[in-house]
Parts: structure tokens; C-alpha cells; sequence
């Protein structure tokens, strides 16, 4: 049932399958951006070595949304609007999906974002499911949860101090979820304090942490704070463990900044299944870095891998470019990955394990796996 070429004159059929993605390549985490970006349009490159998609070449349409609501939304917009997208893949920040998630469901546009761990990108505020939104990704009451669990059993760690920016919804989620969690294990809250993304001298934070002697430092933020933040922490001779989440994952994290430090990830390229190993020789030998040495996929490479993959899947099974049987479809779907198996709950979140990351002496060491 793959549509034929069409020819002569007139409409012909659909030979192209339009994809958005929508990737942060500037703002804040460029990082975030370029992996996500290069991590879908490998696995669209692969569809299309082997003939497409129901025999339609698959087209990218590459954004920048900058991690930002306003600029994630004109793009989403532009998209739909002018360009007659269908599916989106992203955006990778939850406060920038959340809004585009809005937008995509509201007109029955698919939306897949590989990396948004918030809760509300795929369910409204009545706590109903958004029927075209999914995500490749566990979400944050799981991460908070692993991270509080990592610091007060792997860590010994019976105080806690958290550091967050409200204006953020990923940071302040998971915020919320690590503080839970910790007190329900037993452990207390000595203090919490909280920044903007314009802050750039974080001292009189720090002086409160010195005061506050806390056993570990939640900072579930992006790598662009966390440079900032535990730079400024080892300057001040401050030596407690700082724990985080999936924002630190950026090959332009501040390794002798961020070293002794511990975070939650989807996956770790140190990950011997063949799976992980296939993808990262197969991707280093598609990108390379300003050296010309193959690029090793951070976890943003890998989400977006599989969720461009799961949504040509989708498309593939469902026989149709329909988004409300494509959907339909999703729903029911049993998909391997990179970063692991992916069946959807009812509120379309995989369930899936999460790894703990060490940075120490200049490198990210893969320290242990966490399942559900
Ligand atoms: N989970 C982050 C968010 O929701 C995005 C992210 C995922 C960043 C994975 C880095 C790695 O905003």
C-alpha cells in the first residue's frame, strides 16, 4: 500500500514525508541542540538508505528553538503552519516542549520530544493525557527519585541542600521530586535557595551551603549553571558531593568544575550491549569533533535517535501518515532502542531504567544502573 510515485501532470501523491525537529542550537546549551539534531537525522538518514517510509523520501526540517518558550513556539508554528509538518521531534528542554506540546496537540500534530522529563509535556493540567504528545524519555519522578536514592544510600548522606531556578520547569520538577523523595527516606532539607538563569555569581548561595553543612547539593540544572555554580565551589573550598540530572549531560561540562560530582542519565556510551556499541562506532564514524576524532552520542544523540526511529516505526506499521491512527499506533508499540525498550503508560511515558554518572579526573564514568 505504499503510495506510487504519482506522474504526469496534476497533485501528485505525497513522495515526501516532512519531520520537524526542533533543537536548541543556540541559547543557553548549544550542546543540547547539535546532539539532538545529529541524533535524528542519522536515524533519517538510515530510513532513507533503505527507501524511506511508505515509499516517501523523508524530508528534515531542521529549527532552532533555543531551549525558550517564544522562540520554541514561532518555530513550532512556522512548521505547522508553513511548512505542513505533521510530526515534530522535540524540543528537548520541557519548558520549551511544554508550550509547543500545546500547540501540536491542539491540531492534531504529533509530537514526540526525545529528552523533556517533566511530567506536564504529555499530560494537561486536569492530569489528562495530551493524545499526540509522547516522549522517548523517563520522566522526573523517577529521576528525582534515583538521584535522592543514590545520595542517601550510595552517598550516606542525611542532609540535603537544593539549589534551583523556579523559572525553569525541568529544574524545578525534579527539584520537587529529589526533596520528596529524600525526606521520605529519612533524610532532611537543611536549606534551598534559588537563582535565575541570569545569575552569574552564585557566592551568597554558597555561603549559605558553608553555613548550612549539608551531606550533598541537589543542583538539577542545565551544564551551562552547573559549570558556573561548582566553579565557583571548588574556588571557595567547598567539598560536599553536588548531585544532579540529565542537564549536566554535555560534552561541555566543566569536568574539572563538575569532578567529584554524580548525575542521572538515560544512558551511558560506556554501556557494553551491542545495541549502544553499534550506535556509537556508527555515529563516530558519521561525526567527528573540531579534531576530526569521532564524536562519542551523549544521551541527547541516543533519545533522539530512538525517537525519530520509534516515530518512522510508528509510521511504518500504521501504513499511513493519519496522525490519529499513527498515535494509535504508538500506543500500542513495543520498540527496542538505544537507550532501552520503550512501551507507553497510560500518560505516554516509557518506562525506563536511568543511569548513575560519575565525573572524576576528567572523564564520566558510567557508576551504576537503576531500573524502575
Ligand atoms: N530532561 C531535560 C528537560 O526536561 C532535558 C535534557 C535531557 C537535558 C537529557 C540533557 C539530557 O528539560
Amino acid at each position: 500500500c505504499a503510495p506510487s510515485s504519482g506522474g504526469g501532470g496534476g497533485e501528485a501523491q505525497a513522495k515526501e514525508l516532512k519531520v520537524a525537529i526542533l533543537a536548541p542550537l543556540s541559547g543557553p546549551v548549544p550542546t543540547f541542540g547539535v546532539s539532538t539534531r545529529d541524533g535524528a537525522l542519522m536515524a533519517i538518514d538510515e530510513w532513507n538508505a533503505k527507501g524511506g517510509v511508505l515509499g516517501m523520501k523523508i524530508v528534515p526540517i531542521v529549527e532552532d528553538s533555543q531551549c525558550t518558550p517564544d522562540p520554541a513556539v514561532n518555530a513550532a508554528n512556522k512548521v505547522i503552519d508553513q511548512d505542513g509538518v505533521k510530526f515534530i521531534i522535540g524540543e528537548v528542554c520541557s519548558k520549551a516542549s511544554i508550550p509547543v506540546s500545546e500547540i501540536a496537540n491542539a491540531k492534531g500534530v504529533l509530537q514526540i520530544s526525545p529528552t523533556s522529563t517533566n511530567v506536564s509535556v504529555t499530560v494537561d493540567s486536569q492530569g489528562k493525557v495530551k493524545p499526540y504528545i509522547f516522549r522517548a524519555c523517563f520522566i522526573d519522578p523517577f529521576q528525582g527519585q534515583v538521584g535522592a536514592k543514590f545520595a542517601w544510600e550510595k552517598l550516606g548522606a542525611k542532609k540535603a541542600f537544593i539549589m534551583l531556578d523556579q523559572a525553569n520547569d525541568y529544574v524545578k520538577g525534579l527539584a520537587e521530586e529529589f526533596e520528596k523523595a529524600f525526606t521520605a527516606l529519612g533524610g532532611e532539607i537543611v536549606g534551598k535557595a534559588t537563582y535565575t538563569d541570569k545569575d552569574t555569581d552564585f557566592s551568597a548561595i554558597l555561603a549559605q551551603i558553608a553555613d548550612a553543612k549539608p551531606d550533598v547539593v541537589y543542583l538539577p540544572d542545565y551544564y551551562n549553571i552547573v559549570n558556573l555554580v561548582m566553579k565557583q565551589a571548588k574556588e571557595k573550598g567547598i567539598n560536599v558531593p553536588f548531585v544532579g540530572g540529565d542537564g549536566w549531560d554535555s560534552a561541555d561540562l566543566d569536568l574539572a568544575a563538575a569532578d567529584g560530582g554524580f548525575f542521572t542519565n538515560h544512558y551511558s556510551p560506556d554501556d557494553p550491549r551491542p545495541e549502544v556499541q553499534n550506535f556509537r562506532k556508527a555515529y563516530g564514524e558519521k561525526y567527528k569533533d573540531e579534531n576530526g576524532n569521532p564524536k562519542v552520542p551523549d544521551a541527547l544523540a541516543a533519545l533522539a535517535y530512538d525517537a525519530t526511529n520509534l516515530l518512522l516505526e510508528a509510521i511504518n506499521q500504521a501504513g499511513t501518515t493519519d496522525t490519529a491512527k499513527v498515535k494509535d499506533t504508538l500506543e500500542k508499540i513495543k520498540f527496542s532502542g538505544v537507550s532501552g525498550q520503550i512501551t507507553f503508560d497510560a500518560n505516554h511515558n516509557p518506562i525506563k531504567s536511568a543511569v548513575i554518572l560519575a565525573v572524576k579526573d576528567g572523564a564520566v564514568r558510567f557508576e551504576t544502573v537503576v531500573n524502575p
